[in-house]
Parts: C-alpha cells; sequence; structure tokens
C-alpha cells in the first residue's frame, strides 16, 4: 500500500487543504445523493473544524453530508470527553448540516449493545462494497504510541475483528470506547490522517518510514483494500521523516 503524504507548513495550510479536498469531492456528488464522513475525535480535528466553519461554510453543499464517527467514548453526549460534543460545538452547530444528518454514538448507552446499535446504522445508511459500508471518507487521528480511532498497542485484535465496531479500553484512563475496527477502516473509499505537531513526530516517522517494529502500531495497520490513503502532516509533524518513504 502507497502511502500518499500531503506536508503543509502549518495547521491553518492543513486545514485549507483539507476543506478544498472536501469541497470538491462533496459538492460533485448528484443531488438527492449523500458523502458519508466518519469523523475522529481529539484536538487536531477540533482546530481543524474550526477552521472549516471559518472559511468553507458558505462553499460546502453541507447538506449533502451525513455525519458518523470513527470512535467515542463511553460518556454522555454532554460529558466534555464527548467526541459528539466537540464536533457539535466545533463544526455541526454551526454549519448548515440537517440534524437529520447526524449519527452519533450514543456513549451513554450500554456499550456492546451500542456498538451493535450502530454498526446496524451503518449497515443501513452506507452503500456496501464487498460487503462491506464504504464510507466516502474516513477521518482518523495518530496518538503517539501509534493508536488510531480507539484502536490502542497490544490490542491489533480490534483491527482483525469481523465486527464493524468494538469495545475498546484505555490503557491509561481504563475508559471504555466503541471504536471501528479495521474491517470497515480499510474499507472506506479515501482514508485521511490528520496529524500535527512535533510531539508527533516520531511515530509519524517510525510508521511511514518503517522503522523496526512499525507493524505493532495499530495506525499501520490502516492499508485500505481498495481506498485512498492519505496521511496529511503539518511539517513539524513531518520533522523526522526521511526520504524513504514507504
Ligand atoms: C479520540 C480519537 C483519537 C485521536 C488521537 C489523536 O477519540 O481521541 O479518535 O484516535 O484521533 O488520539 O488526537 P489528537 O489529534 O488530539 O492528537
Amino acid at each position: 500500500m502507497k502511502n500518499e503524504i500531503k506536508i503543509c507548513k502549518s495547521i491553518d495550510t492543513l486545514s485549507q487543504f483539507l476543506g478544498e479536498l472536501l469541497k470538491q469531492r462533496i459538492n460533485e456528488i448528484p443531488d438527492g445523493c449523500y458523502f458519508s464522513i466518519a469523523l475522529s475525535g481529539g484536538s487536531t480535528p477540533k482546530a481543524v473544524f474550526r477552521f472549516l466553519v471559518q472559511h468553507f461554510s458558505q462553499q460546502i453543499s453541507w447538506e449533502k453530508i451525513l455525519i458518523f464517527w470513527g470512535d467515542e467514548r463511553c460518556v454522555p453526549p454532554n460529558d466534555k470527553e464527548s467526541n459528539y460534543k466537540m464536533a457539535k460545538e466545533s463544526l455541526l452547530d454551526l454549519v448548515p448540516i440537517p440534524k437529520s444528518n447526524i449519527f452519533r454514538i450514543k456513549g451513554e448507552n450500554d456499550f456492546k449493545k451500542e456498538a451493535l446499535e450502530y454498526e446496524n446504522i451503518i449497515k443501513q445508511k452506507i452503500p456496501l462494497i464487498n460487503g462491506v459500508p464504504a464510507f466516502d471518507f474516513f477521518m482518523l487521528g495518530l496518538g503517539t504510541e501509534g493508536h488510531t480511532a480507539s484502536i490502542f498497542p497490544n490490542h491489533l485484535e480490534l483491527f482483525h475483528s469481523e465486527k464493524l465496531f468494538d469495545i475498546a479500553t484505555h490503557p491509561e484512563t481504563h475508559q471504555n470506547r466503541i471504536t471501528a475496527t479495521g474491517k470497515l477502516i480499510n474499507h472506506a473509499r479515501f482514508t485521511v490522517f490528520l496529524v500535527t505537531g512535533e510531539a508527533k513526530s516520531t511515530i509519524v516517522a517510525n510508521i511511514l518510514n518503517q522503522k523496526p517494529g512499525w507493524e505493532e502500531f495499530p495506525a499501520s495497520l490502516v492499508q485500505p483494500k481498495n481506498g485512498k490513503l492519505l496521511w496529511l502532516l503539518d511539517e513539524k509533524a513531518a520533522s523526522k521523516l526521511n526520504n524513504k518513504i514507504a
């Protein structure tokens, strides 16, 4: 799998690039059809969402977008930890996406039941490719220790799960999470890692330069079967990359 990499000067130029990319793909969607996006949580998307509100709220046909999440913390929707709350406050309340187009993971519910529930919603709403729902756009972040979505190191079984959503536990906080599995992630049409900041430069180089042990990182297993994979980095996150990009 050839990793496509785009290195941007700053998080603003990265957000501008992402906005243009989304605008082009969404605005060409025929009327009556939809563009499905799975959002990630974290501080990077929060900054990107705010930029999109400021610079793309009039340029993107937001009503064509169906919003889902790639992972969610098992907390109520008004909890400061909630990925839904972050997206709602930074983006969804500030652009004209119909509320009926937003499908949150109900972190307040029994997490085993909710993982199944959400999987069924995804199967109903997202067109299948080879029998698996294929998101038009899957947003992912990267933890400094190589996690993505809520698939943490030493839990690669979640990547190989037959389910589309499964249960994870944060290794430090022991917070329960509901996360997309590798089966769903790797069936997306277009997957984008959004990675910024010096703190991520080592893990980015470990993965993209395929340093010894690189295969142990969950993010390394994001290798879309048929879709496109783009690593969208700022210069700080890319600062330790050598030119031997895998
Ligand atoms: C979450 C995210 C998680 C996040 C990474 C990177 O629920 O926390 O889905 O996978 O994307 O931890 O987060 P930052 O962008 O804040 O570094």
